[in-house]
């Protein structure tokens, strides 16, 4: 197999070939096709809705130009009807042999005809916990959604950076350095953090309780920041407790993060002053009350006037604002991006625009290098309140995974219940762990959203275990004809409704996986597989494979299911839900 097929996104196809049309029938070159699949059948495969604003602009009946376009449009072999419908839409229905020639070189790639993207260096910044704080629900999202746009970037043959923004700086180290030689002091070198989340409590508790102890931290502070040999060994220290505990999250979340993945605040702090001293320099921060402050128009206080951004404190201490100027910097600089993706919850979105903002009028990264804010909303309990524990703390994401395997377990127990233990436990990480991501995926991520156990282990609707599932059926539809692909040697042949359904469905699967790579917006991959998977439902139950009336029909069918249990597969890995082959 090879990826040299005919590569055709139906959709960049037909917005092409129409809007030469519409330049032909005397449109404005930079004119719209607005080319949508159809949501009905009855308006065919797709439709052009771009037809009226050109109309408007050329001073002529729309339908006019409708008919005048389709007339100029050649797409004879693709499209076997097209119509001009209401005020002027175009409604394309895609012809047969055409829709069954792409199936067959979809079949032939082992990358399902998916061409390659022009080749970028884009920056992906996603998961960013905080070292010696557990990681927590709130990172969970940006962790999960994160992969999954690196994922789908990847295999579009993107050099993809991940840039695991790590809180791994600032004024508290000194207090957490003062406790981790305080307790390595009385526990040996031996040092097993438990729980980080109570050691960051007992390092503030001293700091609050004992003045000497608050002493040393804020000695440690200016030690460590000076680059003092100690401070930095026991920082680094905390640094790699903590990202080994996160490490683990990864790898049961099946994560792609690794610890080379980790771009934390510090690396970015030798740039500060030097930031500083540009911004001064170039007219944009000012001195304000012995802190330096950027003032900007774009952005309004509560009196009106423009608000001043802090990017150094009195005190000489540098803001988080500071390092994210630093780090766009950094990565348009050193690591040559072309483009940068930020997943962080929208509470933090002012904060990103007025560090760009500076980013831009300072000139360090050019405005054909977007910076983008792929933000999303909160994860809620079934109260719509914030997800918390019943005692109303943070909810661990270790605990979470707990109870999803646990949960998880039960359900296939419940199902199969002489299924063997080890293939129980590998069954429930699968669908456990895919619950949990799956969930979280198919949501649009800019909304707040419910986290739901019922719904989200539920083996019907837009769930992990329905796709996982499907995917088994679709699998074993082909295990139990016992052929393999050099056996099917006959065409595609699409003569049932749903045959030509699932087909146009499994050639659009291009166009799911671009604009997620655009948007930043797994759920529409979800929306994709969850679609494909009901209309390959309807195609088993109304179009007979393994006892079709011939051999030809069979084979045909066959490959349709070949083709829907690859896509499947693919789709499900680049948002980084296993599958299996069985449960
Ligand atoms: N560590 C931060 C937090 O937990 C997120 C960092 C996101 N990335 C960035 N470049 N600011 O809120």
């Amino acid at each position: 197999m090879g990826d040299k097929g005919i590569q055709v996104n139906i959709h960049t196809l037909l917005s092409t070939k129409i809007s030469q049309a519409m330049v032909a029938a005397g449109a404005p070159a930079d004119c719209e096709a607005q080319v949508r699949q159809s949501a009905k059948a009855q308006f065919g495969d797709y439709q052009a809705n771009g037809i009226m604003a050109i109309a408007k602009r050329l001073g002529m009946p729309p339908r006019q130009l409708a008919e005048k376009v389709v007339s100029l449009l050649e797409l004879d072999g693709i499209a076997e009807m097209i119509d001009v419908a209401g005020p002027g839409f175009i409604n394309l229905f895609l012809d047969k042999s055409w829709l069954a020639e792409q199936v067959e070189s979809a079949i032939a790639s082992d990358r399902l005809n998916i061409s390659r993207a022009d080749p970028q260096t884009i920056v992906v910044d996603y998961s960013a916990p905080n070292v010696a704080k557990e990681m927590h629900v709130g990172h969970v999202r940006s962790t999960i959604i994160g992969d999954a746009a690196v994922r789908t970037l990847e295999f579009l043959g993107h050099n993809v950076i991940r840039a695991n923004h790590v809180g791994d700086w600032g004024t508290q180290f000194g207090m957490l350095i003062a406790y981790l030689e305080k307790i390595q002091n009385d526990e040996g070198e031996e040092l097993q953090l438990a729980s980080l989340e109570e050691f960051y409590r007992a390092a503030k508790k001293n700091y609050d309780e004992d003045e000497g102890f608050a002493e040393r931290a804020r000695s440690y502070v200016v030690k460590l920041q000076g680059g003092d040999d100690y401070c930095r060994r026991m920082w680094r220290k905390l640094v790699d407790i903590t990202m080994a505990q996160n490490q683990k999250v990864y790898d049961r979340l099946n994560v792609t993060l690794s610890r080379n993945d980790v771009m934390g605040e510090s690396l970015y702090n030798d740039m500060l002053p030097g930031i500083v001293a540009d911004l001064k320099q170039k007219g944009l921060a000012v001195s304000s009350e012995g802190a330096t402050v950027v003032y900007l128009d774009e952005f309004k206080n509560k009196e009106g006037e423009p608000m001043g951004v802090i990017i150094q404190k009195k005190d000489g201490a540098y803001l988080y604002t500071t390092t994210d100027i630093a780090c766009a910097k950094y990565r348009y600089d050193v690591l040559k991006a072309d483009r940068v993706i930020y997943y962080i919850d929208s509470r933090q979105h002012q904060h990103l625009a007025q560090a760009w903002t500076i980013v831009r009028k300072a000139g360090y990264v050019p405005e054909s290098v977007p910076l983008e804010h792929h933000m999303f909303g909160m994860m809620l309990g079934k109260d719509g309140k914030p997800f918390k524990t019943r005692a109303g703390g943070t909810i661990k994401l270790t605990d979470l995974l707990d109870e999803a395997l646990e949960r998880a377990r039960q359900l296939i127990a419940a199902k199969n219940p002489d299924l063997p233990a080890d293939e129980l436990e590998t069954l429930a990480g699968v669908v456990g762990i895919g619950a949990v991501k799956y969930a979280d995926l198919s949501k649009s991520r800019t909304t707040d959203y419910i986290f739901d156990w019922d719904n989200m282990l539920a083996f019907e609707g837009n769930t992990a275990p329905y796709m996982q599932y499907a995917y088994t059926r679709v699998a074993s539809v082909f295990k139990r004809s016992g052929a393999g692909l050099e056996q099917l040697t006959g065409p595609v042949v699409l003569n049932a409704p749903e045959e030509s359904l699932l087909a146009a469905r499994l050639l659009q699967f291009e166009e799911a996986v671009t604009t997620v790579a655009r948007d930043g917006t797994p759920h529409v991959m979800c929306a994709y597989l969850y679609d494909l998977a009901v209309l390959f439902s309807s195609f088993y139950e109304h179009c007979p494979i393994l006892n079709a009336d011939s051999e030809p029909v069979r084979q045909s069918r066959l490959k349709l299911a070949l083709l829907t249990s690859r896509t499947l597969k693919q789709g499900l890995d680049l948002l980084g839900i296993q599958t299996v082959e069985r449960m």
